[in-house]
Order: structure tokens, then C-alpha cells, then sequence
């Protein structure tokens, strides 16, 4: 009841919803509503009331909860079980340790974790990943390649890539037109980075297989100041936000999993998703060969998601992985 209420009022932020209104939709008494919002209250979230008006959750009230996150999940979800912090030091290394820990860790497929603060979060290429409390949104799934084939393990930072884009498009489409993803896997608004993804997988001891891929999603949601000099934004930089992390953190969950559940079915339609929203495609970049900086011009992304370039020197070619730099936009 309580979670109801408060995804009613989610659902109509920044709006007055008279106590007459919460009673008769959940056919309990006003007063049993107004003890239900003093307990929301207590849990940290802002509602203000006001006679003869009712109630209203504020533009930046914002609590990541595990059932938060179940309630926002699709009813035929495949994710299996929520693991929500206040704070960890990584989710992706919670993730690591749960695999390492568990037997026979079949089960874990479809285990989602989720923090609000991440007090050493990680990035790509042994980068840190600013991760402050309250404004930001770090999550990690843990899948198991029984279900996913070690060639299309690319396509599962593809398939995150593309859900992040989904499901912010979902809840607020007037920021449709401003996402991009920038090869291989970074989420751009408005020429700022607001999402990284770092997939990690885990490989068994005896067999030297992929044994779990833990693939981890960083994105600002409402963080305003970045400590980091790097060219990092928020999808509300001025800190209103129009839909909560709990309810983005489960529509990109079932997205993934959605993808995640036949990814050989799945990928040229991912890979079309992932065009369509390419911001280096026709633009000119720089990126290291052998040591060496080279520019080149981009041609489109191949359908298993390599970076086609022509270079300075004429040659096409297919990058695989590793950072390039922009140096003019299409
Ligand atoms: C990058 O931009 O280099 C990738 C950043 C990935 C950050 C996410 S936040 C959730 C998960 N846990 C981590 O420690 N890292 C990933």
C-alpha cells in the first residue's frame, strides 16, 4: 500500500493530489493516508501538504529502494532478485563477490544491484567512476552465459547502451532528440557524457571459461557538480527531475534482460537502435594506432558493433575497442 501510494504520487510529481483522492483509490480512511505519508517522511521522502490540496512529492525527491525497484519491474520480469545499497563500494565487485562466493551460481542469472552511492566506483581502462550519493544511479546485472554465447558477449554493452537510451526515451521523450551513444559504450546528452557502462566477465578458476559477465551502468540523474575534469553532464543538471531512479534503474533492467534472453534474435535490431543514435557516425575523430595518434573520418558502426573509419592515409579500417577522441561533428 505504502509503495502504491507513493508510485501514485511519483507518478504525478510536482502535483497536488487531495487525501480524498489517495482514500477512495486505496479504500482505506485519510487519516490511514496521512500516517502512510509521515512514514514516507520518515524514509526520506519529500512530501509536502497543504489543506484543502492534499499531497505532493517535490521535483528532486528521489530514495532508491529494492521496493522501489520491484514495483517499477514488468509484471513478467526475468529479473530474479533486487539487491538494493545506500552505499558499496562497487556494485559490479558486490556482483563479482556474490559469483565468487556461490556455489553453484546458476541462480544469480537476473540478479539485479543497485546503490545510491558508490564509494569506489570503477570505470573502463582502470578509470574511476564518480559516483556521489543521492543524484546518481549504479546498477550491475549478473547474467550467466548459459543463456548468452561468449561470441555475442559484445552485444550485451550493446544491449545496455541501447536500454539506458529506451527506457530515459520512455519516461521523458522531449530528450529523445538530445541522447547519442558515443562508440563504444558512453551515453551523451547534449554533448555531455551522463552514462558509462563497464562489462566485466568472470571466469572460472578450473575450466578458464566465462563463467558470469557482471556488466555495470553508471548514470548522473540529477548531479549537478563533477569533481572529475572529464566532459561529464546529468539527465537534470538543474536537479528537477521529471521520473525517479527506481522506476529508470527497473525499465533498464527488463530491457537488458529482455535483449540479454535471445541476443542471437536480438541483434540486428540492437544494432539498428545503436546506429540510430551514434553520435561519431559522419564526424572526424582521433585515436592511437601502435602508440601512434591518427584522425580519421567515421564511416558507421559494422553490424557486430566495430567502429568503421577511413584514416588520414586512406585505409579503411574496423576498431574493435578503445577510446577516440572527436574532433569534429557530423
Ligand atoms: C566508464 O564510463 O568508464 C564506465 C563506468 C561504469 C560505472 C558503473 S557504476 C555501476 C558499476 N559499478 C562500478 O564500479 N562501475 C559500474
Amino acid at each position: 500500500m505504502k509503495q502504491k501510494i507513493l508510485n501514485m504520487l511519483e507518478a504525478r510529481r510536482g502535483e497536488y493530489i487531495s487525501g480524498e483522492e489517495l482514500a477512495e483509490k486505496f479504500n482505506v480512511s485519510r487519516s490511514a493516508i496521512w500516517k502512510i505519508i509521515n512514514s514516507l517522511r520518515k524514509e526520506g521522502h519529500v512530501i509536502q501538504s497543504r489543506t484543502n490540496k492534499g499531497y505532493m512529492l517535490e521535483n528532486f525527491s528521489d530514495i532508491l529502494t529494492g521496493q522501489g525497484i520491484i514495483s517499477h519491474l514488468k509484471y513478467d520480469s526475468m529479473i530474479k532478485r533486487v539487491i538494493c545499497f545506500d552505499e558499496i563500494d562497487s556494485t559490479n565487485n558486490y556482483a563479482k563477490s556474490l559469483i565468487m562466493n556461490h556455489d553453484h551460481n546458476n541462480d544469480l542469472h537476473g540478479t539485479l544491484i543497485a546503490a545510491n552511492h558508490q564509494t569506489s566506483g570503477r570505470g573502463r581502462l582502470g578509470h574511476s567512476f564518480e559516483s556521489p550519493a543521492g543524484t546518481g544511479l549504479y546498477m550491475s546485472i549478473i547474467l550467466k552465459p548459459d543463456n548468452i554465447k561468449a561470441a555475442n558477449f559484445q552485444f550485451i554493452t550493446i544491449a545496455d547502451a541501447v536500454s539506458v537510451c529506451l527506457a530515459i526515451e520512455d519516461l521523458c521523450p522531449e530528450l529523445s532528440e538530445a541522447l547519442r551513444i558515443k562508440w563504444v559504450n558512453d551515453i551523451y546528452l547534449d554533448n555531455k557524457k551522463i552514462t558509462g557502462i563497464l562489462t566485466e566477465a568472470v571466469t572460472s578458476f578450473e575450466s578458464g571459461e566465462i563463467e558470469s559477465i557482471v556488466t555495470g551502468i553508471g548514470i548522473n540523474v540529477s548531479t549537478k557538480k563533477f569533481a572529475g575534469d572529464y566532459n561529464a553532464g546529468s539527465i537534470f543538471p538543474d536537479g528537477r527531475i521529471k521520473f525517479g531512479r527506481d522506476e529508470l534503474c527497473a525499465r533498464i533492467a527488463d530491457y537488458i534482460m529482455n535483449f540479454a534472453e535471445d541476443l542471437n534474435a536480438t541483434q540486428s535490431h540492437l544494432i539498428h537502435e545503436y546506429r540510430k543514435r551514434s553520435l561519431l557516425i559522419d564526424s572526424d575523430i582521433t585515436y592511437i594506432k601502435d602508440g601512434e595518434t591518427l584522425t580519421a573520418h567515421v564511416l558507421g558502426i559494422s553490424s557486430d558493433g566495430g567502429l568503421e573509419i577511413i584514416n588520414q592515409l586512406g585505409f579503411k579500417e574496423t576498431l574493435r575497442s578503445g577510446e577516440v577522441n572527436t574532433i569534429r561533428r557530423n
